[in-house]
Protein backbone atom coordinates (compact mmCIF):
# COMPACT_ATOMS: atom_id res chain seq x y z
CA UNK A 1 0.00 0.00 0.00
CA UNK A 2 1.46 3.48 -0.94
CA UNK A 3 0.38 7.23 -1.28
CA UNK A 4 -2.74 6.44 0.59
CA UNK A 5 -4.56 8.34 3.38
CA UNK A 6 -5.82 5.91 6.15
CA UNK A 7 -7.08 6.29 9.33
CA UNK A 8 -6.12 3.43 12.43
CA UNK A 9 -8.55 2.93 15.03
CA UNK A 10 -7.04 1.46 18.41
CA UNK A 11 -3.66 2.60 17.21
CA UNK A 12 -1.85 3.00 20.29
CA UNK A 13 -2.84 -0.76 21.43
CA UNK A 14 -0.62 -3.78 20.93
CA UNK A 15 -1.63 -5.06 17.26
CA UNK A 16 -2.52 -1.34 16.07
CA UNK A 17 0.70 0.61 16.98
CA UNK A 18 2.23 -2.36 14.57
CA UNK A 19 -0.06 -1.59 11.59
CA UNK A 20 0.67 2.05 12.02
CA UNK A 21 4.30 1.84 12.11
CA UNK A 22 4.06 -0.56 8.90
CA UNK A 23 1.66 1.59 7.35
CA UNK A 24 3.21 4.78 7.79
CA UNK A 25 6.45 3.67 5.93
CA UNK A 26 4.53 4.77 2.84
CA UNK A 27 1.27 6.28 4.10
CA UNK A 28 -0.87 8.71 5.57
CA UNK A 29 -1.87 7.55 8.83
CA UNK A 30 -4.30 9.03 11.37
CA UNK A 31 -4.90 7.28 14.79
CA UNK A 32 -7.54 7.74 16.85
CA UNK A 33 -7.25 6.41 20.52
CA UNK A 34 -8.60 7.11 24.37
CA UNK A 35 -6.00 5.19 25.88
CA UNK A 36 -8.14 2.77 27.60
CA UNK A 37 -5.81 -0.42 27.02
CA UNK A 38 -3.47 1.38 24.71
CA UNK A 39 0.11 3.31 25.42
CA UNK A 40 1.16 5.84 24.20
CA UNK A 41 4.41 4.28 24.64
CA UNK A 42 4.13 1.56 22.15
CA UNK A 43 4.02 4.94 19.20
CA UNK A 44 6.23 7.10 20.90
CA UNK A 45 9.04 6.23 18.07
CA UNK A 46 6.58 7.65 15.74
CA UNK A 47 5.18 10.67 16.99
CA UNK A 48 7.28 13.32 15.13
CA UNK A 49 7.00 11.36 12.36
CA UNK A 50 5.31 13.83 9.70
CA UNK A 51 2.68 11.50 8.27
CA UNK A 52 1.29 10.83 11.55
CA UNK A 53 -1.92 12.31 13.12
CA UNK A 54 -2.81 11.19 16.28
CA UNK A 55 -6.68 12.19 18.13
CA UNK A 56 -6.79 11.51 21.52
CA UNK A 57 -10.54 10.63 22.08
CA UNK A 58 -13.12 7.91 21.99
CA UNK A 59 -14.91 6.25 18.55
CA UNK A 60 -17.90 6.78 20.37
CA UNK A 61 -17.69 10.27 21.01
CA UNK A 62 -15.90 12.08 18.31
CA UNK A 63 -16.99 13.76 15.43
CA UNK A 64 -15.61 10.78 13.13
CA UNK A 65 -17.33 11.72 9.68
CA UNK A 66 -15.58 14.85 10.01
CA UNK A 67 -11.90 13.14 10.39
CA UNK A 68 -12.90 10.53 8.03
CA UNK A 69 -13.29 13.24 5.11
CA UNK A 70 -10.26 12.82 2.18
CA UNK A 71 -9.18 9.46 3.39
CA UNK A 72 -9.17 6.41 1.90
CA UNK A 73 -9.37 3.35 4.12
CA UNK A 74 -10.29 2.53 7.70
CA UNK A 75 -8.58 -0.21 9.92
CA UNK A 76 -11.15 -0.81 12.76
CA UNK A 77 -8.87 -1.68 15.93
CA UNK A 78 -10.03 0.00 18.74
CA UNK A 79 -12.28 -2.31 21.11
CA UNK A 80 -11.73 -3.46 24.67
CA UNK A 81 -10.40 -6.57 24.02
CA UNK A 82 -10.67 -8.65 26.36
CA UNK A 83 -12.73 -11.78 27.77
CA UNK A 84 -12.87 -12.05 31.34
CA UNK A 85 -13.18 -8.23 31.48
CA UNK A 86 -16.16 -8.37 28.75
CA UNK A 87 -17.65 -11.00 31.57
CA UNK A 88 -17.11 -8.91 34.60
CA UNK A 89 -18.47 -5.69 32.76
CA UNK A 90 -20.34 -6.19 29.78
CA UNK A 91 -21.75 -2.65 28.84
CA UNK A 92 -18.97 -1.13 28.43
CA UNK A 93 -17.36 -3.81 26.41
CA UNK A 94 -20.89 -3.37 24.11
CA UNK A 95 -20.24 0.47 24.06
CA UNK A 96 -16.66 0.83 23.13
CA UNK A 97 -16.81 -2.54 20.83
CA UNK A 98 -20.58 -2.18 19.31
CA UNK A 99 -21.82 1.52 19.77
CA UNK A 100 -17.93 2.30 18.52
CA UNK A 101 -18.18 0.17 15.41
CA UNK A 102 -21.28 1.53 14.61
CA UNK A 103 -20.35 4.90 15.12
CA UNK A 104 -17.19 4.04 12.36
CA UNK A 105 -19.36 2.56 10.05
CA UNK A 106 -21.82 5.98 9.69
CA UNK A 107 -19.18 7.76 9.29
CA UNK A 108 -17.12 5.59 6.37
CA UNK A 109 -20.35 5.54 4.73
CA UNK A 110 -20.92 9.48 5.70
CA UNK A 111 -17.56 10.33 4.35
CA UNK A 112 -16.87 8.00 1.34
CA UNK A 113 -14.37 5.69 3.09
CA UNK A 114 -13.56 3.01 0.24
CA UNK A 115 -12.96 -0.26 2.70
CA UNK A 116 -13.13 -1.43 6.05
CA UNK A 117 -10.69 -3.61 7.53
CA UNK A 118 -12.46 -4.79 11.24
CA UNK A 119 -10.65 -6.57 13.55
CA UNK A 120 -12.90 -9.40 14.66
CA UNK A 121 -11.87 -12.55 16.71
CA UNK A 122 -12.03 -16.15 16.96
CA UNK A 123 -14.49 -16.32 20.06
CA UNK A 124 -17.06 -15.68 17.68
CA UNK A 125 -16.60 -19.30 17.27
CA UNK A 126 -17.42 -20.29 21.01
CA UNK A 127 -16.98 -23.96 22.15
CA UNK A 128 -18.16 -26.01 19.38
CA UNK A 129 -15.72 -29.02 19.33
CA UNK A 130 -15.04 -29.22 15.19
CA UNK A 131 -11.21 -28.21 14.90
CA UNK A 132 -9.63 -26.66 12.14
CA UNK A 133 -13.02 -23.79 12.94
CA UNK A 134 -14.02 -22.48 8.95
CA UNK A 135 -15.75 -19.40 8.52
CA UNK A 136 -18.82 -20.71 7.31
CA UNK A 137 -19.31 -22.90 10.93
CA UNK A 138 -22.43 -20.74 12.66
CA UNK A 139 -21.15 -18.39 14.96
CA UNK A 140 -21.86 -19.07 18.96
CA UNK A 141 -20.08 -16.53 21.38
CA UNK A 142 -19.57 -17.86 24.92
CA UNK A 143 -18.60 -14.64 26.18
CA UNK A 144 -20.21 -10.57 26.01
CA UNK A 145 -16.50 -9.84 24.24
CA UNK A 146 -17.66 -12.50 21.62
CA UNK A 147 -20.74 -11.09 21.45
CA UNK A 148 -19.38 -7.51 20.17
CA UNK A 149 -17.36 -9.10 17.62
CA UNK A 150 -20.19 -11.41 16.00
CA UNK A 151 -22.22 -8.05 16.26
CA UNK A 152 -19.50 -5.87 14.52
CA UNK A 153 -19.38 -8.64 11.88
CA UNK A 154 -22.67 -8.51 11.00
CA UNK A 155 -23.02 -4.58 10.68
CA UNK A 156 -19.78 -5.33 8.36
CA UNK A 157 -21.90 -7.14 6.34
CA UNK A 158 -25.32 -5.37 6.46
CA UNK A 159 -23.29 -2.18 6.13
CA UNK A 160 -21.97 -3.13 2.80
CA UNK A 161 -25.37 -4.84 1.56
CA UNK A 162 -27.66 -1.73 1.94
CA UNK A 163 -24.67 1.02 1.25
CA UNK A 164 -21.95 -0.35 -0.72
CA UNK A 165 -19.22 0.06 1.54
CA UNK A 166 -16.61 -3.28 0.78
CA UNK A 167 -15.71 -4.54 4.32
CA UNK A 168 -13.24 -7.05 5.37
CA UNK A 169 -13.50 -9.13 8.56
CA UNK A 170 -11.55 -10.31 10.53
CA UNK A 171 -10.88 -13.42 13.07
CA UNK A 172 -7.61 -13.31 14.74
CA UNK A 173 -6.64 -16.33 16.51
CA UNK A 174 -4.80 -15.42 19.81
CA UNK A 175 -2.03 -12.93 18.42
CA UNK A 176 0.96 -12.28 19.97
CA UNK A 177 4.44 -10.04 19.73
CA UNK A 178 6.05 -7.02 21.25
CA UNK A 179 4.11 -4.39 23.24
CA UNK A 180 1.42 -6.70 24.11
CA UNK A 181 0.71 -5.61 27.82
CA UNK A 182 1.78 -8.15 30.56
CA UNK A 183 0.87 -6.12 33.61
CA UNK A 184 -3.12 -5.37 32.97
CA UNK A 185 -5.31 -7.58 34.85
CA UNK A 186 -6.79 -8.95 31.58
CA UNK A 187 -2.97 -9.29 30.11
CA UNK A 188 -2.96 -12.47 27.17
CA UNK A 189 -1.14 -15.59 28.48
CA UNK A 190 1.99 -15.04 26.71
CA UNK A 191 3.31 -11.77 27.54
CA UNK A 192 1.86 -12.77 31.38
CA UNK A 193 3.92 -15.95 31.43
CA UNK A 194 6.85 -14.74 30.05
CA UNK A 195 6.74 -11.73 32.71
CA UNK A 196 6.15 -14.35 35.39
CA UNK A 197 9.34 -16.73 34.42
CA UNK A 198 11.05 -14.24 34.00
CA UNK A 199 10.53 -13.22 37.68
CA UNK A 200 10.91 -16.85 38.62
CA UNK A 201 7.06 -16.69 39.57
CA UNK A 202 4.90 -20.04 38.91
CA UNK A 203 2.75 -19.40 36.05
CA UNK A 204 -1.13 -20.23 36.75
CA UNK A 205 -2.83 -21.90 34.30
CA UNK A 206 -6.57 -21.83 34.43
CA UNK A 207 -7.43 -25.47 33.70
CA UNK A 208 -5.65 -28.60 32.95
CA UNK A 209 -3.36 -26.63 30.59
CA UNK A 210 -4.30 -29.21 27.51
CA UNK A 211 -6.35 -26.06 25.95
CA UNK A 212 -4.92 -25.13 22.68
CA UNK A 213 -4.49 -21.95 20.86
CA UNK A 214 -3.42 -21.24 17.37
CA UNK A 215 -1.08 -18.85 18.49
CA UNK A 216 -0.13 -16.24 15.54
CA UNK A 217 2.43 -13.19 15.40
CA UNK A 218 1.54 -9.97 15.20
CA UNK A 219 3.78 -9.14 11.84
CA UNK A 220 1.14 -11.57 10.53
CA UNK A 221 -1.82 -10.02 11.15
CA UNK A 222 -0.44 -6.82 10.21
CA UNK A 223 0.12 -8.69 6.68
CA UNK A 224 -3.56 -9.86 6.89
CA UNK A 225 -4.82 -6.59 7.23
CA UNK A 226 -3.16 -4.80 4.61
CA UNK A 227 -3.27 -7.36 1.79
CA UNK A 228 -7.20 -7.78 2.47
CA UNK A 229 -7.67 -4.05 2.25
CA UNK A 230 -5.59 -3.86 -1.05
CA UNK A 231 -7.25 -6.86 -2.50
CA UNK A 232 -11.17 -6.85 -3.93
CA UNK A 233 -12.18 -9.16 -1.86
CA UNK A 234 -14.82 -8.92 1.04
CA UNK A 235 -16.08 -11.09 3.82
CA UNK A 236 -14.68 -12.97 6.95
CA UNK A 237 -11.44 -14.42 6.89
CA UNK A 238 -9.66 -16.21 9.66
CA UNK A 239 -6.05 -15.10 10.45
CA UNK A 240 -3.91 -17.27 12.16
CA UNK A 241 -1.37 -20.25 11.84
CA UNK A 242 -2.80 -23.61 11.11
CA UNK A 243 -1.38 -24.99 13.63
CA UNK A 244 -2.42 -25.30 17.62
CA UNK A 245 0.18 -25.09 20.61
CA UNK A 246 -0.71 -26.35 23.96
CA UNK A 247 -0.70 -23.56 27.23
CA UNK A 248 1.12 -26.45 29.04
CA UNK A 249 4.02 -26.69 25.55
CA UNK A 250 3.99 -22.66 25.80
CA UNK A 251 5.84 -22.93 28.94
CA UNK A 252 8.12 -25.78 28.04
CA UNK A 253 9.58 -23.75 25.46
CA UNK A 254 9.59 -20.31 27.73
CA UNK A 255 11.14 -22.36 29.80
CA UNK A 256 13.40 -23.51 27.12
CA UNK A 257 14.06 -20.03 25.93
CA UNK A 258 14.84 -17.93 29.52
CA UNK A 259 17.00 -21.37 30.64
CA UNK A 260 14.79 -21.64 33.77
CA UNK A 261 12.76 -24.59 35.28
CA UNK A 262 9.49 -23.05 36.71
CA UNK A 263 6.60 -24.93 37.12
CA UNK A 264 3.26 -24.25 36.75
CA UNK A 265 0.36 -24.16 39.28
CA UNK A 266 -3.38 -25.14 38.06
CA UNK A 267 -6.64 -23.69 38.79
CA UNK A 268 -10.30 -23.70 38.25
CA UNK A 269 -10.97 -22.87 34.49
CA UNK A 270 -12.15 -19.87 33.75
CA UNK A 271 -15.82 -18.93 32.74
CA UNK A 272 -16.44 -17.64 29.06
CA UNK A 273 -12.77 -19.35 28.14
CA UNK A 274 -13.16 -22.40 24.84
CA UNK A 275 -10.96 -25.63 24.91
CA UNK A 276 -9.00 -25.44 21.88
CA UNK A 277 -8.63 -23.15 18.88
CA UNK A 278 -7.47 -23.87 15.68
CA UNK A 279 -7.90 -22.21 12.41
CA UNK A 280 -8.47 -23.47 9.20
CA UNK A 281 -6.49 -20.31 7.12
CA UNK A 282 -6.63 -21.27 3.55
CA UNK A 283 -9.73 -18.86 2.39
CA UNK A 284 -7.60 -15.61 3.06
CA UNK A 285 -5.12 -17.16 0.20
CA UNK A 286 -7.46 -15.69 -1.83
CA UNK A 287 -6.28 -12.17 -0.86
CA UNK A 288 -2.26 -13.78 -0.51
CA UNK A 289 -2.15 -13.91 2.81
CA UNK A 290 0.67 -16.43 3.70
CA UNK A 291 1.56 -16.89 7.16
CA UNK A 292 5.53 -17.51 7.98
CA UNK A 293 5.69 -19.17 11.43
CA UNK A 294 8.44 -19.88 13.86
CA UNK A 295 6.59 -19.71 16.99
CA UNK A 296 9.86 -20.30 19.40
CA UNK A 297 11.82 -17.95 17.15
CA UNK A 298 8.86 -15.63 17.63
CA UNK A 299 8.28 -16.23 21.41
CA UNK A 300 12.38 -15.34 21.72
CA UNK A 301 11.39 -11.91 20.04
CA UNK A 302 9.01 -11.41 22.86
CA UNK A 303 11.31 -13.10 25.73
CA UNK A 304 13.91 -10.50 24.34
CA UNK A 305 11.16 -7.35 24.63
CA UNK A 306 10.17 -7.67 27.76
CA UNK A 307 13.24 -8.41 29.47
CA UNK A 308 14.16 -5.06 27.85
CA UNK A 309 10.70 -3.59 28.68
N1 LIG B 1 -4.70 -9.55 20.73
C1 LIG B 1 -5.43 -10.59 20.29
O1 LIG B 1 -5.07 -11.75 20.49
C2 LIG B 1 -6.71 -10.35 19.54
C3 LIG B 1 -7.43 -11.47 19.11
C4 LIG B 1 -8.62 -11.28 18.41
C5 LIG B 1 -9.05 -10.00 18.12
N2 LIG B 1 -8.34 -8.93 18.57
C6 LIG B 1 -8.85 -7.59 18.26
O2 LIG B 1 -7.81 -6.82 17.70
C7 LIG B 1 -7.98 -5.45 18.06
C8 LIG B 1 -6.71 -4.92 18.69
O3 LIG B 1 -6.43 -5.67 19.86
P1 LIG B 1 -5.11 -5.51 20.72
O4 LIG B 1 -4.72 -6.84 21.19
O5 LIG B 1 -4.11 -4.67 20.00
O6 LIG B 1 -5.68 -4.74 21.99
P2 LIG B 1 -5.26 -3.33 22.64
O7 LIG B 1 -6.07 -3.20 23.88
O8 LIG B 1 -3.79 -3.24 22.78
O9 LIG B 1 -5.75 -2.32 21.52
C9 LIG B 1 -7.05 -1.79 21.46
C10 LIG B 1 -6.92 -0.30 21.34
O10 LIG B 1 -8.22 0.29 21.21
C11 LIG B 1 -8.27 1.46 22.03
N3 LIG B 1 -9.67 1.73 22.35
C12 LIG B 1 -10.52 0.99 23.10
N4 LIG B 1 -11.72 1.56 23.17
C13 LIG B 1 -11.64 2.71 22.44
C14 LIG B 1 -12.55 3.75 22.14
N5 LIG B 1 -13.79 3.74 22.60
N6 LIG B 1 -12.12 4.78 21.37
C15 LIG B 1 -10.85 4.81 20.89
N7 LIG B 1 -9.94 3.86 21.15
C16 LIG B 1 -10.33 2.83 21.92
C17 LIG B 1 -7.43 1.10 23.24
O11 LIG B 1 -6.97 2.21 23.97
C18 LIG B 1 -6.28 0.34 22.59
O12 LIG B 1 -5.22 1.18 22.21
C19 LIG B 1 -9.20 -5.40 18.99
O13 LIG B 1 -10.33 -5.07 18.22
C20 LIG B 1 -9.31 -6.82 19.49
O14 LIG B 1 -10.62 -7.15 19.89
C21 LIG B 1 -7.18 -9.07 19.27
Amino acid sequence: MKNKNVIVTGGMGFIGSHLTERLLEDNKVTVIDNGVTGRIENINHLLDHRNLTLIKGSIVDLNLTEIFQGKDYVFHLAAIPSVPRSVKDPFSSNEANVTGTLNVLIAAKESGIKKIVFSSSSSVYGDTPTLPKREEMPVNPQSPYAITKATGEMYCRVFEELYGIPTVCLRYFNVFGPRQDPNSQYAAVIPKFITAILNDENPVIYGDGEQSRDFTFVKNVVDANILSCESDITGIFNIACGRRITINQLVDYINEITGKEIKSVYADPRSGDIKHSLADISRAGDFGYNPKSNFKHELSDVVKWLGKN
